[in-house]
Parts: C-alpha cells; structure tokens; sequence
C-alpha cells in the first residue's frame, strides 16, 4: 500500500536529520534576516512554542529572547539533532518534544507565540495546519511563519523543480502574495510581510488571530 502524504514527508526528514545542516548551506543567504527578525518578534513573549523546529536553527535564535521555549518536530531524527544543539548552547529555558503540528498536546490558548519555519510549503494540508497553531495561540498571540518562497522567482521555480526530482516532500509553491493570503483566508490578520531575497527567497511573515 502506498504510504500517506504525511509519512513520505516524515520519512524524508528522519533520514535527512543528521544531514540537514549541511545540504542546507546553498540555501542560507536569506537565514540572517530571517532570524534577526524572528528574535525581535520573541522578544519579551512568555510562553513559546515551535513548531517543526528542525535541527533548532530558529530555536537557538529566539530562545535568549523568550521566558519558556517548547520547541517541537514530528521527526525523532531531528528532535534528536534539535536536544544536541539545545544543549550544547545551553538554552536551559527550551524543552524539545516531539509532535505533529496538526495533533498538539497542548492546551489551547496556551502560547504567546507559535513560530513555525519552513514548514508551510511542505503540511499535505494547509488549512488544517494553520488551525492547529492558531488553536494553541493566546488571544494577542502571534504565529511567525518564515516560509520558502518556491515560486517568488524564475530562478526559485526552476530551483524547485531541481529538488523535486531529488524526492523533497515539498506541497505547494508559494509567492509572498500567495503566503500572505493563505494566512488570511485561515482568518488570521497579517501584521508584517517581507520578502528576503535568497535562492529559495523566504517570505517573513507575522500575524495575529
Ligand atoms: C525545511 S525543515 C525546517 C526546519 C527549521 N524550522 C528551519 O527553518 O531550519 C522542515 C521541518 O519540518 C518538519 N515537519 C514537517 N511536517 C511536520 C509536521 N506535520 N509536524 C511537525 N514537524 C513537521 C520536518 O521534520 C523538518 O524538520
């Protein structure tokens, strides 16, 4: 039998963890700003969750910002690279879980901020996603979605193609435009938006419920 979206997908990611950092370094210069800017949106918040957070490039960026970090990937492999990194920079105020960001174990209402990067392009189902983060968002809660823009140019949709064929679980292509306007119609309001240029450009984006 054929294996669901969401297990190809994970799959993918469990082999690829102990990899990740360095297939990744083609894609990094966008990284800087993104993470610059995500560490000003954590700054001061209480309680923060993450969401697919991979090997914790993000983690270790908005931890010194935030009270408590949990910082989640549905990928054992990665949590396991994710609890190294932790440690190894000593953010003693981040705990590293493993979860599915459609299935939280987690109360709703219960973060300040949701931060989920570059996971948006690759969810099966986008709709579910995003009402899975917002469930878990404060009122005045924001989600920061940092996403890899696969058609904002010519060169990021020649570039997809590429990785396509190199059996990357990707699940949409998006704009900025088309970012900004998935958050939308999930009915959260999008408070800034910025385009970071790169070979896969990210598409910064923050919003509110
Ligand atoms: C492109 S990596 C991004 C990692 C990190 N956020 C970063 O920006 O470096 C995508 C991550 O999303 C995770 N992921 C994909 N689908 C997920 C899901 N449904 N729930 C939780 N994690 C997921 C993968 O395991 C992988 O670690």
């Amino acid at each position: 039998m054929a294996a669901a979206p969401e297990d190809r997908g994970r799959a993918y990611w469990e082999r690829l963890a102990g990899r990740y950092d360095r297939s990744t370094r083609f894609l990094a210069r966008p990284v800087p700003r993104m993470l610059e800017l995500a560490a000003a949106a954590a700054r001061g918040r209480a309680r923060v969750l993450e969401v697919a957070a991979g090997t914790g490039l993000l983690t270790a960026a908005i931890a010194p910002a935030v009270g408590e970090l949990i910082a989640t990937d549905y990928a054992a492999e990665m949590v396991g690279q994710l609890d190294a990194r932790v440690r190894a920079e000593g953010l003693t105020n981040v705990r590293c879980e493993r979860a599915d960001l459609y299935d939280l174990p987690y109360e709703a209402g219960a973060f300040d901020a949701v931060f989920a990067a570059n996971v948006l392009h690759l969810v099966p189902e986008l709709e579910r996603a995003l009402a899975a983060l917002r469930r878990v968002l404060a009122p005045g809660g924001i989600l920061v979605a940092p996403t890899y823009l696969h058609a904002e140019t010519f060169g990021a949709r020649v570039l997809s193609r590429v990785v396509a064929l190199t059996g990357f679980p990707g699940h949409r292509r998006f704009t900025s435009a088309s970012l900004s306007a998935a958050l939308a119609a999930a009915g959260l309001v999008v408070t800034r938006a910025e385009t970071i240029p790169g070979p896969f450009p990210i598409g910064y984006v923050e919003a509110r419920i």
